[in-house]
């Protein structure tokens, strides 16, 4: 297949493109990214000269550059998106621009090509928080903050084009990733990076909100598994079936790197914080995926991952990061 992938600079992303090239020789992916300060073409140096994979900066909000790297392809994954819920808290308007106007963009160039398929790349944050079962794909939206709300609106135009104009879409909704390269504003790589510096980990609220923690490898295969065997029209949870609260993760992390619990310093809760994320992932089983990688070890393997790459964090932490943590934490 030849694949164009947006957002493939960010964490997600570029495991992916990575794991397409490594799997299929006859791919080619074309990665379309505007490099916002989430995206790092560091993450991808290790395919940067294979002559299958070729690299576009740009957004996915401008028509003129997505018709140029959409004409030739046989299908779009779509992980470009402004990701992280505490900026959106902030500032909701850029997550609206990227999340819904930039995939309807996307969706524009499938339908203009008669692309094979559209995927688009979702979160179980659309459905909510959760006491009780976990959320199937057929149960209602939800979304508490901005970026959730943003993502459910990329869901619903997905929808909306695969209905109207017979596009054929499809769509992912995967729960918390974590592994290397993940930019250190998310819970996992701050409070590791944080914690090798001797510095506080700022846990929101009561510390027992519960995430269910799926490593990205996993869920770039589970995205693969949809591209090529899903139903189209169709949405399929990606889930970890890892549900942790946020005080074992910290506990978690200060163990593996002998820190001390002193580290942990409380502070005012996320406005809207969900409470509980978890998914069922029969659907995508029935496809033939479940995740592969056992939650201690690839914790153990991404923490071991931020311990010997400081020269990837540590100019991302003395950079943009700075001035938005400063900004974030100040208000506690
Ligand atoms: P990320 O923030 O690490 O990377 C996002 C990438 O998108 C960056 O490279 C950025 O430069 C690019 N981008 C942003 N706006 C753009 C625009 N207008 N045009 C072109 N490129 C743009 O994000 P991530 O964590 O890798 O998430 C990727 C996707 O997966 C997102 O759609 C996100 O909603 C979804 N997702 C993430 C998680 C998670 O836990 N991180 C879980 C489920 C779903
Ligand atoms: O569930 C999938 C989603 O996971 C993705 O769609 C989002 O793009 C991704 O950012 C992530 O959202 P979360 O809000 O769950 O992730 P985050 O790492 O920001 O926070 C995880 C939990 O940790 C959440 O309950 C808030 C808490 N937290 C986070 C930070 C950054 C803290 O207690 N302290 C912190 O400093």
């Amino acid at each position: 297949m030849n694949l164009l992938v947006t957002g493939g600079a960010g964490f997600i992303g570029s495991h992916f493109i990575r794991s397409i090239l490594a799997k299929y020789p006859d791919d080619q992916v074309t990665n379309l990214d505007k490099l916002t300060y989430a995206g790092n073409l560091a993450n991808l140096r290790d395919v940067e000269s294979d002559p299958r994979y070729a690299f576009i900066r740009g957004d996915i909000c401008d028509p003129e550059t997505v018709d140029r790297a959409a004409k030739d392809v046989d299908a779009i994954v779509n992980f470009a998106a402004e990701t992280h819920v505490d900026r959106s808290i902030q500032d909701p308007g850029a997550f609206i621009q990227t999340d819904i106007g930039g995939t309807r963009v996307l969706l524009e160039a499938a339908r203009r090509y008669s692309h094979r398929r559209y995927l688009q790349v979702s979160t179980d944050e659309v459905y909510g928080s959760t006491e009780g079962a976990p959320f199937v794909e057929t149960d209602p939206l939800k979304p508490s903050s901005p970026y959730a709300a943003s993502k459910a609106g990329g869901d619903l135009m997905t929808l909306a084009y695969g209905a109207t104009y017979g596009v054929p879409v499809l769509i992912t909704r995967a729960s918390n990733n974590f592994g290397p390269n993940q930019y250190p504003e998310k819970l996992i790589p701050l409070f590791i990076t944080n914690a090798i510096d001797d510095r506080p980990l700022p846990l929101y609220g009561d510390g027992r909100n519960v995430r269910d923690w799926i490593a990205v490898e996993d869920h770039c295969e589970g995205v693969d598994v949809v591209l090529r065997r899903g139903r189209v029209g169709e949405i399929y949870n990606v889930g970890g079936g890892n549900e942790r609260t946020n005080l074992e993760i910290t506990e978690a992390i200060l163990k593996a790197l002998r820190k001390p619990a002193s580290l942990i310093t409380p502070v005012a809760d996320r406005p809207g914080h969900d409470r509980r994320y978890a998914l069922n992932a029969e659907k995508l089983a029935r496809l033939g995926f479940r995740p592969r990688r056992g939650f201690e070890e690839a914790l153990s393997a991404t923490i071991e991952w931020y311990r010997t790459h400081e020269s990837w964090w540590r100019p991302i932490k003395s950079g943009e990061f700075r001035a938005y943590y400063e900004k974030q934490y100040k208000l506690r």
